[in-house]
């Protein structure tokens, strides 16, 4: 049976009027429904092309992406995406950030309304329907920006270093937050990060990325012990240090094969 989500023989070439830039080489991997799975890699190994080509922002030179067996061509609810910045629009209320989510992809019903607002106060953000986003804190925004996300219902989200911009501690807080927020509405999803032990604590599996070129290098199953704790428990647990000085020395092997 095909998997879920496909990525075949992707290879991504940035042209500038003097330079090409091989962002990506031949990279193939699947992920199952289901699945929370990261890539992890350093900078400009190609991690965010990736993410933008699996969500049709950009074509790739060559290669395709299947999503339960369909090549996706273009911009489509059923792939959610969630960055570093919120890009929450700042003139618009929370409330109206949500909806216009709805609009854009063509979903603005009565009833999806309605769940965008549930959604936002299970996330504990009730109350700040009317408040603009620069009345909140940055955490909070990505709050907002993740209900946005999941409030059109998407089959598989997109995390481009979402936490990468807070502080530690509210980086842990919502780690645990999307997770658990993930799981319980069964989500698949795909976390780009260059914090191993991110990675480690969110995911099921681990794709390790290589620079220049961008190649996936090898994939790690995170062991059944820590994929069932939170990522705050997982943190806790004497495998997580273990996979972390094992990855570490992967990434760094990386860098000095140089
Ligand atoms: N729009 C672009 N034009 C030219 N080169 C780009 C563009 N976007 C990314 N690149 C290059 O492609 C490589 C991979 O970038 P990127 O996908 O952003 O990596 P990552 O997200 O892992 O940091 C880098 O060398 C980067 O400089
Ligand atoms: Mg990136």
């Amino acid at each position: 049976m095909m998997s879920f989500l496909v990525v075949h023989r992707i290879s991504h070439t940035y042209f500038t009027e003097k330079t090409a830039i091989t962002a990506l080489d031949n990279v193939s991997l699947s992920i199952e429904k289901g699945e929370f799975v990261s890539f992890l890699g350093p900078s400009g190994c190609g991690k965010t092309t990736l993410l933008s080509i699996i969500a049709s922002l950009i074509q790739p030179t060559e290669g395709t992406v299947m999503l339960e067996g369909e090549k996706i061509h273009s911009i489509h609810p059923s792939v959610g995406y969630m960055l570093q910045q919120d890009y929450l629009f700042p003139w618009k209320t929370i409330q109206e950030n949500l909806f216009l989510g709805l609009k854009i992809m063509g979903i603005d019903t009565a009833e999806r309304r309605k769940n965008a607002l549930s959604l936002l106060e299970r996330i504990g953000l009730q109350g700040t329907e009317h408040y603009y986003p620069q009345q909140l804190s940055g955490g909070m925004r990505q709050r907002a920006a993740l209900v946005r996300t999941l409030a059109t219902d998407p089959k598989i989200l997109l995390l481009d270093e979402p936490f990468s911009a807070l502080d530690y501690q509210t980086k842990l807080k919502l780690e645990e937050l999307v997770w658990q927020t993930l799981k319980d509405y069964g989500k698949t999803a795909l976390l780009v990060t260059h914090d191993i032990g991110e990675a480690i604590a969110m995911s099921d599996r681990i794709f390790l990325f290589s620079a220049k070129p961008g190649r996936l290098v090898r994939t790690f199953l995170v062991p059944g012990e820590l994929r069932q704790l939170s990522p705050l428990d997982a943190r806790k647990h004497p495998l997580f240090s273990e996979l972390f000085q094992f990855l570490w020395k992967e990434l760094d092997s990386l860098e000095t094969a140089k």
